[in-house]
Order: structure tokens, then sequence, then C-alpha cells
């Protein structure tokens, strides 16, 4: 049987071995759910690179630059981290190149070892789990965080993505356990259960309300972002 663990945080990562797995990257506040409205909403790739200079060059190739650090964008780039942003049709056909804290370096961490990674929010969260059932390969969710620290929102995911395999995957290690745990006891209310978190509070401070709440949104769209020659592109 095919087995689901999760990385609570990327500092963990070098102890999850990859060689068969399937990485799901999530970063529910919000780099993994931009990626996942855009690509719904007609944008065709979007490049996540680690540093602020890797899309500032992609920017002057051509791409449009998304630049976040801190939760606010960075000066000189032309698009911000919220998922509202990525809904704009001048964006439809368009290449992007992204940096943001966690989540695209998340990607980038996982990229040299995993057999594929994917991009996963609540926001698709139904079409990635029917995508896993049918591969052969075991799943590692790579939590995204905080600056190498675990985050409740990720571990929420992390937790009803294994609540949705849970039948077809072995959840063996206690990360999982923990993450599935959790996801139970707060699956009716996630937005509460998220109040005071760490990341709300930062976004709140930012006056950023309406992008948690659109967050938390389960199974608006149907793709499955995937990872192919540096490039995010919705599988078909
Ligand atoms: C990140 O990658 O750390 C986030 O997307 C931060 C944010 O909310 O902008």
């Amino acid at each position: 049987m095919k087995q689901l663990d999760v990385c609570l945080t990327p500092e963990l990562l070098h102890l999850h071995n990859l060689s068969n797995s399937i990485v799901v990257v999530a970063d529910i506040f919000r780099a993994t759910s931009c990626m996942v409205t855009g690509l719904a909403y007609g944008v065709k790739s979007i490049t996540p690179v680690a540093t602020l200079e890797e899309c500032r060059l992609l920017q002057e190739r051509g791409y449009i630059g998304a630049a976040e650090r801190n939760a606010q964008k960075e000066e000189g780039f032309q698009l911000d981290n919220s998922p509202f942003s990525y809904m704009a049709e001048s964006l439809i056909g368009s290449d992007i190149a992204m940096t943001t804290t966690n989540g695209t370096l998340s990607i980038t961490k996982a990229k040299p070892t995993a057999v594929k990674v994917l991009v996963g929010s609540f926001l698709n969260l139904g079409a990635l789990a029917n995508y896993l059932k049918s591969e052969v390969y075991d799943v590692t969710v790579l939590c995204a965080g905080w600056k190498g620290r675990p985050n409740l929102e990720d571990t929420l995911f992390a937790g009803a993505l294994a609540d949705a395999l849970q039948d077809q995957f072995m959840l063996l290690e206690d990360g999982t356990l923990m993450a599935q745990r959790l996801y139970s006891q707060s699956k009716n209310n996630l937005l509460a259960s998220v109040a005071n978190s760490s990341h709300v509070r930062r976004l709140q401070r930012l006056g950023i309300q309406k992008d948690i709440s659109y967050c938390l949104q389960t199974d608006l769209y149907d793709i499955v972002p995937v990872l192919r020659g540096g490039k995010l592109i919705a599988m078909h």
C-alpha cells in the first residue's frame, strides 16, 4: 500500500526520502493558493524561484514578476501575493515568475529529489486527492510553514489531504497523524481554528483580511498544478 507522509516544515525535509514520492507543496496563506487561482484563471505558467534576484532576471526577460517578502509586495515587481491579483484578465496566457518568503522556496527545495512536485491548497483539494489516488507513488506533503517553523494552516491542509486519502494510503508517521487529528478537530470551522495563528495575525496587521477566508474555501477549482521543466502548469 502507498504511504502518505507529512513534512511539517522545509527544515525537516532532509529527514524524508523522496525517491518514490510525489511532493505536494502547501503554503495556504498564500503562495500556493495564488498559484492554483492563477492557473485556474488562465495563467499559462508560474516559474517559482527562491530569490528576488532570479525573479528580477526573469522579469527583465519578459515574465510578469511577482515578489513577496514578509507578506508584502517587493518594490520593482509587477505582482503581489494576493490570490485576487491572480484573477486579472490581463494575466490570461501569461508566464509569471514568482518568489515568496516560504512557498516558492519550499518548491525549489523539493524539486531535486521528488518524483514529481505538485502544488496544493484547499481550493483544489478534491482534484489533487483524485489525482494522487490514480498514481502509483507515495505522497509527501511539504508544509511551507514560516521561516523554518511549522504553522497551523499548512498543517491543517496536510491533515485534510491525509483524511481524503486514508483509504488508499498508510498514514504511519506521527507528523501525519498530528496533522490529520488537528484537521478532524477543526474541519467544521477552519476560519475559527486559524484565528490568532501567527500568519493570520501578520496578514491582519497589514489589513489583508479577505485573502484569509478565500484561501480556506474547499474545491473551488478542478486543477492540479505540476512542476515541469521549472514551470508550474495546470495538468490536463
Ligand atoms: C509565503 O510564501 O511565505 C507566503 O505566501 C507569504 C504571504 O502570505 O504573502
